[in-house]
């Protein structure tokens, strides 16, 4: 399989919509020497007022569907250990819960975990 044909680039951005307006974006990255061919990883962030509605359990369930239909075989996500929305949503995403990063990620106080989730095609 080519190196991530489905990003191109390796970047792939965009807008979540809800009743016409913009309410957050979306992300998928697979840097050309980052992740393996067919991996790669998801973000998203939401305006505060339009949390918890249900809006980002259903872009990442979109994204994620897309990007395993353009045969991505390795889509995964990380979050602070703490963040029980981000964390819950990847469940019911169906994504599998992979590990803890340890002081993953820098942090005004130092580093935090974060927890690996993952979801693969034909595994
Ligand atoms: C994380 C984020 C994308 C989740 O999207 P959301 O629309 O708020 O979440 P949803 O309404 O789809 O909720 C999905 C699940 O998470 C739960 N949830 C949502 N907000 C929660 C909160 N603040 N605390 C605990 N659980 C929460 C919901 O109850 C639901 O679970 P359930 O179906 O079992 O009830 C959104 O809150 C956000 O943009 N946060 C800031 C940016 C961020 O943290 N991005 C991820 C960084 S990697």
């Amino acid at each position: 399989m080519e190196q991530n044909p489905t990003l191109g680039g390796g970047f792939l951005q965009l807008v979540v919509e809800s009743d016409g307006r913009l309410i957050g974006d979306i992300q998928a990255r697979a840097p050309k020497h980052g992740f393996p061919p067919g991996v790669c990883e998801i973000g998203i962030t939401l305006a505060p007022e339009v949390r918890s509605r249900g809006l980002g359990l259903e872009a990442v369930e979109l994204l994620t569907a897309y990007l395993l239909e353009q045969g991505l075989a390795w889509v995964r996500a990380s979050t602070a250990v703490e963040n029980v929305a981000m964390r819950r949503v990847l469940e019911r995403a169906g994504y599998t819960f992979e590990g803890v990063l340890r002081g993953y990620a820098p942090t005004k106080a130092g580093r935090e975990d974060y927890a690996m989730y993952a979801l693969t095609r034909g595994y």
